[in-house]
């Protein structure tokens, strides 16, 4: 069903934005500010028509107070609303604002990742049917231009994998755990000072943002609808300085990294997870609170998008860039390419997953030790591509020598590996608990 707007004259398109956050601020200041420029690009002059907060008593940073409102619901259901702009984040109230503008047959843009990865299929259903846009390019990578490159501008290729380091709090945390050897607790805390961790990091530090990221990128890359609880998760809290160095002396960085790919023709991995990347690979060079991107596609070949992944400014630039596209398309009475999500493939389990893994342990110095450990990895068929051996530093054993062995290996499956691991673990010549880090992009 195509959504009918006005056509006549030059009447304003009606913009609402719920929520006035670092984003918020900076969205509705590029509305007031560039408003000649927006209705130059868009055909039809913009009108913010209200801004929906929890609290009128905050200090408003120059905007006109006038525009402020503490009723959110209310001010979706304005009629004539043409656009609603969501930036307040989490889950409810949200959803239920979303479903009532699309309702009130409003497009909407939102920034809201968490949302759209547990509850998109509902959302953009609804849109479906209403004949209204629900854009999102603020919710995977801040500024970078990704959604739309994946549902539009590759939408004629076949994209094999895409893989990116999507959460800047956490890719400067491993950062300055490389580049200046400071510990995890030291740089979180620098995190924190400059703003890009919250008090509370758990959705960055445990990798539950990067995973509903994961999500929205998989659903797009593979046209199936992937939900952020599919995504095999893990954060970055068990890194310690010795995996960074160790990593280091294999020609490798450590970081977090977002990958869906297709495993086979009915299942795609998506997953989260700390990986060695070696040097030489464009992920290994996004210093700082960078995001990137790296796509690999049929046709395409290999893709890479890298910039700000957040911010108040740079996010509000994904924003009004949905904004102004979401308004064209009304201008024109036509709602913009949605989702297509035809191909029903399965999550495959993390066990099914084969990638490179990069082992480290500490065993008893002695004849035939090795032989021991390349036997147990044998017997889980893992092949391993190469082995570092260097006398422990830390030498908990006094009875006999013990070194440090770094092994990584070649293409193998994580069900074998962790029944291997397993393995290593009962084996009485291995002295420290087996360390094992994923490695991607070799
Ligand atoms: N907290 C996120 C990050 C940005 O550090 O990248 C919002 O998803």
């Amino acid at each position: 069903m195509m959504m009918r707007v006005r056509q006549e004259g030059d009447d304003p398109l009606k913009v609402a934005l719920l929520g006035s956050g670092i984003v918020g601020t900076q969205v509705a200041k590029l509305i007031l500010d560039h408003g000649d420029d927006f209705a130059a690009r868009i055909g039809r002059p913009l009108e913010l028509v209200g801004i929906a907060v929890r609290d009128l008593t905050r200090p408003r940073d120059g905007l006109p107070t006038e525009l402020f409102t503490d009723d959110a619901e209310a001010l979706v259901a304005r009629p004539g609303t043409d656009v609603v702009i969501e930036l307040i984040g989490g889950i409810e109230p949200a959803k239920q604002l979303i479903l009532s503008a699309i309702d009130h047959g409003a497009s909407v843009v939102t920034a809201n990742k968490a949302l759209l990865a547990a509850h998109g299929d509902e959302i953009f259903d609804a849109a479906e049917r209403a004949g209204v846009d629900v854009y999102y390019e603020a919710a995977v990578a801040g500024a970078i231009p990704i959604v739309r490159p994946l549902r539009e501008s590759l939408v004629g290729d076949s994209i094999r994998m895409v893989m990116g380091i999507v959460n800047g709090t956490t890719n400067y945390i491993l950062d300055k755990m490389t580049t200046e050897q400071t510990d995890y607790e030291t740089a979180l805390v620098q995190a924190q000072d400059l703003g890009y961790a919250e008090a509370d990091p758990t959705a960055d530090v445990e990798g539950f943002d990067a995973a509903a990221k994961a999500a929205l990128l998989a659903s797009l890359a593979f046209h199936t609808r992937v939900n952020g609880d599919q995504v095999h998760t893990e954060g970055i809290t068990r890194i310690v300085q010795d995996d960074i160095r160790a990593a280091r002396e294999v020609g490798c960085v450590v970081k977090l990294v977002a990958i869906a790919n297709q495993l086979d023709d009915s299942q795609i991995s998506v997953r989260v997870h700390p990986a060695l990347i070696p040097l030489g690979h464009p992920l290994a060079a996004v210093s700082g609170a960078y995001n990137a991107i790296f796509v690999e596609a049929d046709a395409a070949g290999r893709l890479m998008f890298l910039g700000p992944g957040a911010g108040g400014a740079p996010t509000a630039s994904a924003v009004t860039g949905d904004l102004v596209t979401v308004a064209r398309n009304r201008a024109r009475g036509v709602a913009g390419p949605n989702q297509t999500i035809y191909n029903n493939l399965t999550v495959a389990d993390m066990g099914a997953v084969q990638t490179r893994y990069f082992l480290r342990l500490r065993v008893v110095d002695e004849p035939g030790v090795l032989a021991a450990i390349a036997t147990i990895l044998a017997r889980h068929g893992i092949s391993v591509q190469t082995v570092l051996q260097t006398p422990a530093s830390d030498t908990a054993s006094r009875t006999a020598a013990s070194a440090e062995l770094s092994l990584m290996t070649h293409m193998a499956i994580e069900s074998n590996l962790l029944a291997c691991l397993s393995e290593l673990k009962a084996n009485p010549s291995v002295r420290s608990e087996v360390r094992f880090l994923r490695v991607e992009g070799m």
